[in-house]
């Protein structure tokens, strides 16, 4: 079945933007949040909703052919409670799965972070989406409600066959709470972990539009060889081709 109807969350956010002015003249797009877009975007609709409550999600997500989902606790989350996190990234995350598969949504596009899986000592650079990972204390929160973000998809997909992709994105450069890349003075070895939000766009729409792949991870992550993180995977599966490397920040040649 081809996709027509999606649904955004966290529309409000830094990300959602590029993603909504990516899709919104192939699809017809519903955005929801629990703050109403400070932008007006052509051809939306808005419905208000909090990811923690089922029934709110559950209606939303109704008539949806498949939801890109990007509500998270970014912005000044080292002051935020256990609880908020288990909330609004665990317990939301689980309410957009089921509700997925409640209404019949064919695809779960589920925003996570090069921060779900923190990589082990052990693993070699550039790191792999399925290399050994460790979590340490710093972001812990934040980083483990992510893995579990994950987990969830997975189970959905194992249990009900709901498609299901989660993009990892680098630090988002231009987000406000980044200062965004510089060189070093010294390069050692890969470091760039930056991504251009109009990339990570981009690697959601190839998610949407695959046919091939029914459940994966993969790192929307800068175009470059020195890229901490490898993108290889989402370009040899989802054909993702980043476009804004930073060239004038000298190691980033491919
Ligand atoms: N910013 C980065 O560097 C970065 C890096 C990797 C991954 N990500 C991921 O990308 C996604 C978007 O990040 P962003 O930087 O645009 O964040 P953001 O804070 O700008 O957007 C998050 C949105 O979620 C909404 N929200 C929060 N609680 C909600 C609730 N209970 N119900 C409904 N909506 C709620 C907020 O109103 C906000 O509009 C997140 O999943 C984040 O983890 C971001």
């Amino acid at each position: 079945m081809s996709i027509e109807k999606i649904l955004i969350t966290g529309a409000n956010g830094y990300l959602a933007q590029f993603i909504i002015d990516r899709l919104h003249s192939e699809y017809q797009l519903t955005l929801t949040d629990l703050v109403e877009p400070d932008r007006a975007f052509a051809d939306t609709t808005f419905i208000k909703a909090d990811v923690t409550n089922t029934a709110e999600i559950e209606a939303v997500c109704a008539g949806q052919d498949a939801v890109v989902h990007l509500v998270a606790l970014v912005r000044g989350r080292s002051d935020k409670p256990l609880s908020l996190f288990a909330d609004v990234m665990v317990k939301g995350t689980w309410n957009v799965a089921e509700a997925c598969v409640k209404q019949g949504v064919q695809k779960l596009v589920n925003i996570s972070s090069i921060s779900a899986c923190p990589p082990a000592p052990s693993a070699k650079l550039p790191y792999q989406v399925d290399d050994d990972f460790q979590f340490g204390g710093g972001d812990l929160y934040y980083a483990l409600a992510k893995y579990l973000g994950e987990q969830i998809g997975a189970a959905y997909h194992q249990a009900h066959g709901l498609d299901v992709i989660h993009v990892r994105p680098g630090v988002i450069a231009g987000d406000g709470q980044n200062p965004g890349p510089s060189a070093p003075d010294v390069v050692t070895d890969p470091w760039f972990v930056y991504v251009d939000p109009r990339d990570v766009a981009q690697c959601v729409v190839r998610a949407i539009e695959t046919q091939k792949v029914r459940y994966g991870s993969y790192n929307a992550v800068a175009g470059r060889a020195d890229s901490r993180f490898s993108w290889k995977q989402a370009e040899d599966d989802l054909g993702y081709s980043p476009e804004h490397n930073w060239p004038e920040i000298p190691g980033g040649d491919a």
